[in-house]
């Protein structure tokens, strides 16, 4: 088979030694993709129908649920799996499409970083979410009194 031939479907690669990246990125998009279901619908259905609905949604609401761990986590787990999935799917679109080897490496390193960025920033956000910082909105004002 020369280099412009593309290799009958399933024909089986050739076996290297080491841990398979790509394998384990195939498995991690299913495995992500059936807990986003669950962590993205839920939060859909609390935020959006629950209660008020949309119209409850305001700066305190979000000061209601980052004060627990429970919502605290599901939207850190959410944050994480959402962004390194999308973060993957993005590397397979460009190594399908982008034929130039710098380009590729520089493209892929772009998008790691920018995901761990946003991890970081995301992270940080959630765990450090202080409500009571001056200027504090009048619905929070006897929470951030006591
Ligand atoms: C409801 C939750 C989700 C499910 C069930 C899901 C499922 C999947 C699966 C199974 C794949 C692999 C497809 C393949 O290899 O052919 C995939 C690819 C992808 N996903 Fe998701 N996903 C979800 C949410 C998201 C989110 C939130 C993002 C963005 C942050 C995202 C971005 C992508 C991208 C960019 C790809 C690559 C598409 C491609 O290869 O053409 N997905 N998704």
């Amino acid at each position: 088979m020369t280099a412009d031939t593309i290799a009958a479907p399933r024909t089986p690669a050739p076996r290297r030694k080491g841990v398979n990246l790509e394998k384990w990125g195939w498995v991690y998009m299913r495995a992500s993709g059936v807990l986003l279901i669950v962590l993205i619908f839920g939060h859909l259905f609390v935020n959006l129908m629950l209660g008020e609905g949309v119209r409850g949604i305001d700066f305190a609401f979000v000061a209601g649920k980052y004060a627990t761990p429970f919502w605290q986590w599901w939207d850190v787990v959410m944050l994480w799996l959402a962004l390194i999935h999308g973060t993957n799917g993005m590397r397979t679109i460009v190594n399908d499409y982008v034929t130039h080897n710098g380009t590729r490496r520089v493209l892929v390193w772009a998008l790691w970083l920018v995901a761990a960025f946003l991890i970081l920033l995301g992270t940080l956000v959630v765990f450090t979410f202080d409500p009571c910082i001056p200027p504090v909105p009048g619905a929070l004002a006897g929470v951030c009194a006591g």
